[in-house]
Formats: structure tokens, sequence, C-alpha cells
């Protein structure tokens, strides 16, 4: 054969048989796609995640059985009644995140009140360096780079590598030297974490903090059960579920991938050793809840537990 139809022809039979295993490969996963919507359609209570989440309408008695039961496993938990009147005050002197905050009102509240905590909780201020990790699609690093403050931003979606503020990376491998960063905090972010990213993370904050510096997870899910809801739309690799815990469907509106809410008994089980790498650590209780959603009516507030580390 002429050399020049020689080569075209390799380059069609290269090109067809990578067509081919694309189109297989997304003809596969429709397939499972497909399947799961109509499972998660079908599925009884016991397979939705509505039947196990109680931060959809959430009530102070219920998390405060929680929290005892936290104290019952071994955890160090401390009350705490968020400052009603200073978070007003704080969530007005931020005019800039109260507009863009969110697509639904009734979390609006809730998004400024994990920002509110973690900057209370890790006492940010001008000169520290900050990551809020897992940030993608949350406004507060650019608020507090507005303000002055030396904030990263990390999150897995970003393209790979340190590109000025915006750090892409697993929050499990940050790089970063150990011992540089003053202050970390995971907000609405560390439920996402998939498999063992729970526990990797908690372990790369401690490398990562300088002595004394501060790890901030605001909300910190716990339920009375131990749960991974996950969304239909999505595949979740098998190998990322906890051993022992009931694998569900989201059946609300959001499609985030991955949830994971633990029992009080598999927090101390999964993350135990991890905090053991940290000086001080505690699960902090916000017993008055009840008092924000007086003062904004309407508002959706389920913070009730945030984890905050010393190192
Ligand atoms: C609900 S969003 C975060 C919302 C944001 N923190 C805020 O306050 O609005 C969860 C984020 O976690 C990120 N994520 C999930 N697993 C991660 C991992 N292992 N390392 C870093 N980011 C991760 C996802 O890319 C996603 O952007």
């Amino acid at each position: 054969m002429h050399p020049i139809r020689h080569a075209k022809a390799l380059v069609r039979e290269r090109l067809t048989n990578v067509v081919r295993s694309e189109v297989r490969a997304e003809m596969r996963t429709t397939a499972t796609l497909a399947a799961q919507v109509v499972e998660a359609r079908q599925a009884g209570a016991s397979r939705l995640a509505s039947t196990y989440d109680h931060t959809k309408s959430p009530s102070d008695e219920f998390y405060g059985d929680l929290a005892e039961r936290l104290r019952g496993a071994g955890v160090h938990v401390q009350t705490k009644q968020v400052d009603v009147a200073r978070f007003s005050d704080w969530a007005e002197g931020h005019p800039g995140l109260w507009d863009c905050y969110y697509g639904d009102p009734a979390t609006r509240v809730e998004k400024l009140l994990e920002h509110f905590l973690s900057e209370e909780s890790t006492r940010l201020t001008a000169g520290m360096a900050y990551i809020d990790v897992a940030a993608a699609g949350g406004h507060w690093v650019s608020c507090l780079r507005g303000a002055g403050l030396n904030a990263l931003a990390l999150d897995l979606s970003y393209p790979q590598g340190v590109h000025g503020w915006r750090i892409g990376a697993d929050a499990q491998e940050i790089p970063l030297p150990s011992g540089s960063v003053d202050a970390v905090s995971a907000q609405c972010a560390f439920e996402c974490f998939q498999g063992g990213a729970d526990v990797g993370f908690m372990r790369e904050a401690a490398r990562l903090l300088r002595l004394g510096g501060r790890l901030a997870i605001v909300p910190l899910y716990v339920e009375d059960a131990h749960f991974i809801a996950t969304s239909p739309y999505t595949i979740v690799e098998p190998g990322c579920f906890d051993e022992g815990a009931a694998v569900v469907w989201r059946d609300d509106e959001y499609d985030e991938p991955f949830a994971r809410h633990y029992s009080p008994e598999a927090l101390v089980d999964r993350l135990g050793d991890a905090l053991g790498l940290f000086s001080e650590t505690r699960v902090v209780h916000m017993t008055n809840l009840e008092s924000l959603r007086e003062r904004w009516p309407g508002s959706r507030l389920y913070a009730y537990f945030m984890l905050e580390c010393r190192k």
C-alpha cells in the first residue's frame, strides 16, 4: 500500500478504537447511573437518607441527647451558646457574604454561622497563614483576602498545584511544608471526604500546623446511626464506604456525591488515633440554635457540632 494511504488507514483505525472505547465506557457509566436512579426511586425508607438525617428538621433536644452519647463514648464535649448579638453584628459586617449566599435562602444563615464559628475557633487574625480546605463554591477565602488576610483556598477540583492563593490538591496530601500553617478549617466539607480521606485529612492537618496552630471542622455531622448518603447521579467507588455504615440514597435537593455522618461510636472508632496527634481536641456542642432560628425565621440551622483541635 502507498505509504500515505497506509498512514491514513492507521490513523483511522486508532481513532476508531479510541472512540469505541470511549463510547463503551460512557455507555457503562450511563447504564450504572440509570440503574442507581431507578433503585433510589424504588428504595424503601431504610435505604433513604431522610430516614437517618435529622439535620433537615433539627431539634435542639435530639442533638442534646447525642452530645450525651458522645460523652459516653469518651469524647470531650464542650457546650457553647452562640452569641446571637455578636453573630448578628458580624453578619451585618460581612454584607458581601450575606448577598452571595446561596441558592437556598433557608441555609444562608447556616453558611455564615459556619464561617463565624471557624473564624472564632481558629482565632483568625491578620498575618496568620490560614487554609480553607475543600473551599470550592464558597466565598469565604475571597472575603478574608479582601480584608487583608493571608487566606488560601484548597480543593480537589481546582487545577493541581499551588496557583497563587488557590491550591489544587487532595486534603490528605497538601503541597506545603510541615509546621508552615497557623490555622486550617473545613466548612461544610469534611463529610464529603470519601474513603479514608477523613482520617487522612486529620493527619495532614496535624502535619501542616505549627505547634499551637488550630483546626476547626464545622459542621461535624453526628447522628444516632453511622451512615453515608450518596447521590444516585454519581458513581462512588465501593471501596469508599466505611465498614459498618449504612449506605443510603440522598433524597433531598442536593446532588453532593458523598456525605458521611458518624454515630458517636463510629466517630471515636474512625478518628480516635488521628485525634491523638493533637495536644487538645474537643467537640463543641452548640446549644442555642433555636435562638438563631427565632432571630432569622425560616432558617435551617444544623451546625450543632464542630470539631476543634490544637496542635
Ligand atoms: C460542599 S463543597 C464545599 C463547600 C465550601 N467549603 C463552602 O463553604 O461553601 C465540598 C467540596 O469538597 C471537595 N472535596 C471532596 N473531597 C476532597 C478531598 N479529598 N480533598 C479536597 N477537597 C475535597 C469537593 O471538591 C467540593 O468542592
